[in-house]
């Protein structure tokens, strides 16, 4: 502050501006300088660059700590270590935090976790996503256990957000300790390739607790937890990426759980037919294909943007567009582990299913399954409790759910997958569809066991039963005869089908039973 105070209005105009300068170059050149040479934005280039030209508004410039600890009174930058506001994204009004890594690391303390507080309260009551970019040294040492209940006090505002406004994480720096569990309960996390890591304790402790020697992008880069861990939705190349990509997920997302997602002008026919789908599923039950090539022959103009691209690759999630209206796709994959339901593929599609139902997000689901995952790995892991959430998940989502069976439909994998049980608005199955308890071979093996046995030529009794079986269950007329599937259509009609189901259920209502909040197995 100057030491006199300013009388004329020009006097106090020029110290405002002189004060606004001081707030935007709060950390120190050389800081901004190591900032640079890592490859990174400070937190101001990256809000501009994340939002709309010129719409940025700040907001909570003039906040600075209180702490005296340490010494701290010696320095107190204006707006403290964090840059808040709101502006566009494509037209569309967003809140934003950018933790400023040149000011105390990024450290949070008190007034950090105020204005993030403030500006997550101000998402909430407006109702439009935030998006908070994290690139912090954690809990702010110099202000000791106040720096924790500032944290608990993001958790908490975390959680009452969620399923009302999308939240949005993009890791840009260290995120580590308690501290990760902020970006954690967020919808999405984005992470940037060699310079963000998340980890609840670092190499150094890891190597003293455990003997364990580990480096940071191994523990806890975008990397590993985009394929590893499941952390992260999306790894980014840059930053520059990274930005992109937040700003290209928020297109197929509502501003909040009351409206629904945008629809874009179509650009692809809804009536458009594609021959190739015929042709893509092999004539073996054994053989894999690409669930993403169904997918992106289906939807609008092959947009499909997968999240969890790296993870739990058995099953594929992501956004897309049918006659412009946005649509939540979930496949299993035949190409990856035959397209089994596992622990992971579980959580995953789980967690991706909840956050379309909160946010009214139609779910197409297409659905090529042999069963769950057989071994002692996965039972005491517990694909028990972990697979039932997302048989719970589907039951639970009201939005609307339309469901193809494009080949295997086997088992507890069946009732799983959208099937009309879990009440699925629009089942329908190709002709390939093999709808049963379980594959021909096995089915035969367990049922036919002593037939086989007794018989001169068991191979060839094997393979005529198996015939037989096939012929009987491993098609699509069975469910189709009881209703459990709305039609047998030919795959190459799939996307008008799924389009027509799609508008038919544009004024879906499905009141759900009083309750405070139902138990799902976490
Ligand atoms: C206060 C901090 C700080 C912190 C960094 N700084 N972390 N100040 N509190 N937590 C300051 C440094 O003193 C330094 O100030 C400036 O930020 C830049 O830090 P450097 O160490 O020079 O940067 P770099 O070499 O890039 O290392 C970054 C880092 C390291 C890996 C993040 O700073 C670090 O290990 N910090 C401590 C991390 C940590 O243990 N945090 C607590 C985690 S537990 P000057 O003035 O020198 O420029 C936690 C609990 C949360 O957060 C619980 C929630 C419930």
């Amino acid at each position: 502050m100057r030491e006199k105070a300013p009388e004329t209005y020009g006097q106090k105009l020029e110290q405002l501006q002189q004060l606004r300068r001081e707030a935007i170059h709060a950390g120190s050149e050389a800081a901004v300088e190591k900032q640079h040479a890592r490859g990174k934005y400070t937190a101001r280039e990256r809000v501009e660059k994340l939002l709309d030209t010129g719409s940025f508004q700040e907001l909570g410039t003039f906040v600075r700590h209180r702490t005296h600890e340490f010494e701290m009174q010696k320095s107190r930058p204006w707006g403290d270590a964090v840059v808040t506001g709101h502006g566009t994204i494509d037209g569309r009004r967003v809140c934003v935090f950018s933790q400023d890594f040149t000011v105390f690391g990024g450290s949070l303390g008190e007034v950090m976790a105020e204005k993030i507080c403030k500006i997550m309260d101000l998402a909430a009551n407006i109702g439009c996503p935030v998006i908070g970019i994290n690139d912090s040294g954690g809990a702010r040492i110099q202000e000791g256990v106040v720096s924790l209940g500032a944290y608990g006090d993001v958790f908490l505002r975390n959680v009452q957000c969620s399923g009302v406004i999308p939240q949005l994480s993009l890791i840009m720096g260290p995120c580590a300790g308690g501290a990760v569990y902020s970006p954690a309960i967020t919808d999405f996390i984005f992470m940037v390739k060699e310079t963000s890591h998340m980890f609840i304790t670092g190499p150094e402790v890891i190597k003293t607790v455990t003997g364990e020697e580990v480096g940071f992008e191994e523990l806890g880069g975008a990397v590993s937890h985009s394929s590893k861990s499941g952390v992260a939705h999306f790894a980014c190349d840059d930053e520059d990426a990274c930005l992109e990509d937040a700003r290209y997920l928020l297109s197929f997302l509502p501003q909040n759980n009351l409206e629904p997602p945008p629809r874009l002008a179509p650009t692809d026919a809804p009536d458009r037919i594609d021959p190739e789908l015929d042709v893509v599923v092999p004539d073996s039950p054994n053989k894999p294909y690409d669930m993403r090539e169904v997918i992106r022959r289906v939807v609008d103009d092959g947009e499909f943007y997968e999240v969890h691209e790296h993870w739990a690759r058995n099953i594929v999630c992501g956004f897309s567009r049918l006659d412009g209206f946005a649509v939540g796709v979930v496949g299993n994959q035949p190409a990856q582990l035959a397209g089994v339901l596992d622990i992971d593929c579980s959580e995953k599609a789980a967690r991706f299913i909840r956050f379309c139902d909160a946010f009214n997000i139609p779910i197409l689901t297409f659905c090529d399954v042999p069963g769950f995952l057989p071994g002692t790995n996965q039972e005491w892991r517990g694909i028990i409790r972990r697979g039932a959430k997302l048989l719970y998940a589907y039951a639970e989502a009201t939005v609307p759910k339309i469901t193809v069976i494009t080949r295997k439909a086997y088992g507890g994998a069946y009732d799983v997958m959208g099937s009309k049980h879990l009440a699925a608005d629009m089942n329908f199955a190709w002709p390939t569809a093999e709808v049963a308890v379980m594959g021909p071979d096995g089915a035969v093996n367990i049922i036919y066991r002593r037939d086989i046995a007794a018989s001169p030529t068991p191979d060839a009794r094997r393979e005529k039963l198996i015939n037989d079986y096939r012929s009987h269950f491993a098609n699509p007329y069975a469910a189709a005869e009881r209703g459990y599937l709305d039609d047998v259509i030919i795959p190459h009609e799939t996307r008008p089908k799924v389009v027509t189901a799609l508008h038919t259920l544009q004024t879906k209502r499905q009141p759900g039973p009083r309750r405070k909040h139902g138990n799902i197995p976490l």
